[in-house]
């Protein structure tokens, strides 16, 4: 079942985001960046980002996978499962889940910046985009990554003024899961 997070989700949703980056981000990043990632505790502002944009996947009171929406600008954010739990649709169910809330909100179009570990996931479930591009975090390390997105609804998109999903596309540079 999938349903909206609260405040009493923010520490297994936080717990799970770093779990599944220790799982699957080897390989793709460095030890510093995995560090720098998954050091820290859970803060005040992520309770406050899971509280007002999260849902997660769950079987009865135990969290087994996450997801954010921003329903103003499109971007998804924050998809992580317990690794012992991937590869069995849960992140495809999340994403779903949150492409029909995106729909019903009339949004033409969803934005995220994939980790590279994560980019044939996105592909799988309809998202594209290959360019690598460097992610800039607040707290002073460039990641790499690859904006990704999926039109909901393309006649919307194919009547916007030239450039306006261009412009959508690099306001998405600005979080990364
Ligand atoms: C990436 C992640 C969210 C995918 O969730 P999941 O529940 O494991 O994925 P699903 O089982 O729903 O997979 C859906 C499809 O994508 C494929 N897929 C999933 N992860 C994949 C990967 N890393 N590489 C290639 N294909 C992948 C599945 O095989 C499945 O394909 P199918 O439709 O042919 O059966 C999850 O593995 C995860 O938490 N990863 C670590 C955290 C992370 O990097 N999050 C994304 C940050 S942008």
């Amino acid at each position: 079942m999938i349903r909206k997070a609260t405040r009493n989700d923010a520490r297994a949703i936080f717990d799970t985001r770093v779990a599944a980056i220790l799982a699957q981000w080897q390989g793709f990043y460095s030890a510093e960046i995995l560090d720098a990632w998954t050091s820290g505790d859970l803060t005040e502002q992520f309770a406050l980002w899971v509280e007002s944009s999260f849902h997660v996947a769950v079987d009865g009171d135990k969290v087994l996978g996450s997801a954010s929406i921003d329903l103003h600008s499109g971007q998804i954010d924050g998809i992580f499962v317990l690794p012992d739990l991937m590869s069995k649709g849960i992140g495809r169910q999340l994403l779903t889940s949150l492409e029909n809330m995106a729909v019903a909100a009339g949004l033409d179009q969803l934005v995220l910046n994939s980790t590279l570990n994560a980019a044939p996931f996105y592909r799988k479930c309809g998202y594209e985009g290959n360019a690598v591009a460097v992610y800039s975090s607040p707290r002073g390390f460039n990641l790499d990554c690859v904006p990704m997105t999926k039109v909901l609804r393309r006649s919307a998109v194919d009547a916007q003024p030239c450039g306006q999903a261009d412009l959508a596309h690099e306001a998405a540079q600005d979080r990364l899961p």
